[in-house]
């Protein structure tokens, strides 16, 4: 029997009716419209059911996760990445740490196995290792010289980082802490060429924050709302972050704030720019 899947979708059933209509297996796509349920409802899923069949990074796209502190940013890159085909990557993913101490990150990089480095570019590596499947670049604090002298220190680390990743290409950089990088390191230019630049690269960058509406000291670029293929907003009580909702594009603010003021403490909203659409990840 003569089958055409591409005009044969109309009705939840026809997969299975074509599926076994035709002697060979067919591979449907999880076509991102698959997010959105019956009346427009924002479907929910659960973690691992997520990260195992509806996450699909490509190269060069950027990663967004916005929410309050302590809501599960880092734990969720971290269950991201393990969900992540990183075998095209140029340099293995680097995530840069500007805190002082996180027992997160320290147990997430001993998770994956990825290899502590202090400084950058990372020490010559024995030949009988394996490479690292990734870096955490958490170079010390100088704790016995002023703020401003150890910022300068830190900057110049995660400076040269950046700037190999970016021209390498088909790499990824984690900007754990984007607030404190862009605001207090002024890395933002670095950042920006990244998020503005970095796609047709293959130079993806991955970046979390939990102050998106900024300081007094500084802001951070609108680029981590507008550039992101993959946007995680978890629930945030302060509606001067909700605000920035609106930069995201193709979606009304008002349902992403809705959807948002809905979820529970390390749920997540997920959007997909294709579309747009998008999901409710469970804790
Ligand atoms: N899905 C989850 N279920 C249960 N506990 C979680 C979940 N995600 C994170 N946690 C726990 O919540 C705490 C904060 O998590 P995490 O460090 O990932 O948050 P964060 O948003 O990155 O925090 P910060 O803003 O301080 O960097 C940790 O103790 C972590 O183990
Ligand atoms: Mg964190």
């Amino acid at each position: 029997m003569a089958t055409d899947p591409e005009t044969n979708h109309l009705a939840d059933i026809d997969p299975i009716v074509v599926q076994l209509a035709c002697p060979r297996p067919i591979h449907f796509m999880s076509k991102s419209e698959l997010f959105t349920g019956f009346l427009g409802k924002v479907l929910r899923f659960d973690r691992a059911e997520f990260l195992a069949e509806r996450w699909d990074y490509r190269p060069g796209e950027h990663v967004s996760l916005i929410c309050p502190t302590q809501n599960g940013k880092t734990t969720m890159i971290w269950d991201l990445l393990q969900h992540t085909d990183t075998s095209w990557c140029n340099v293995a993913p680097v995530m840069l740490v500007a805190k002082p101490k996180d027992p997160v990150v320290a147990r997430g990089l001993a998770a994956v196995g990825y290899r502590e480095i202090r400084d950058w570019p990372p020490p010559p590596r024995a030949p009988w290792r394996d490479p690292p499947p990734g870096y955490g670049l958490w170079p010390p604090h100088l704790t016995e010289v002023d703020p401003a002298t150890n910022n300068i220190h830190l900057a110049g680390v995660f400076r040269r980082a950046l700037h190999q990743l970016f021209w390498k290409g088909n790499t990824i950089a984690i900007a754990d802490e984007t607030y404190h990088l862009s605001a207090v390191l002024d890395l933002a230019p670095e950042l920006t060429r990244h998020w503005t630049q970095g796609a047709g690269m293959g130079s993806g960058l991955w970046s979390a924050t939990q102050k998106p509406s900024g300081t007094q000291q500084g802001t951070i670029p609108s680029f981590m709302y507008s550039s992101p293929t993959h946007t995680f907003l978890g629930r945030d009580p302060d509606a001067r972050n909700r605000k920035r909702f609106g930069e995201i594009g193709g979606i009304d603010p008002r349902q992403i704030e809705e959807t948002v003021m809905g979820l529970q403490r390390f749920e997540w909203l997920y959007i997909h720019r294709n579309g747009p659409t998008m999901c409710i990840v469970s804790a």
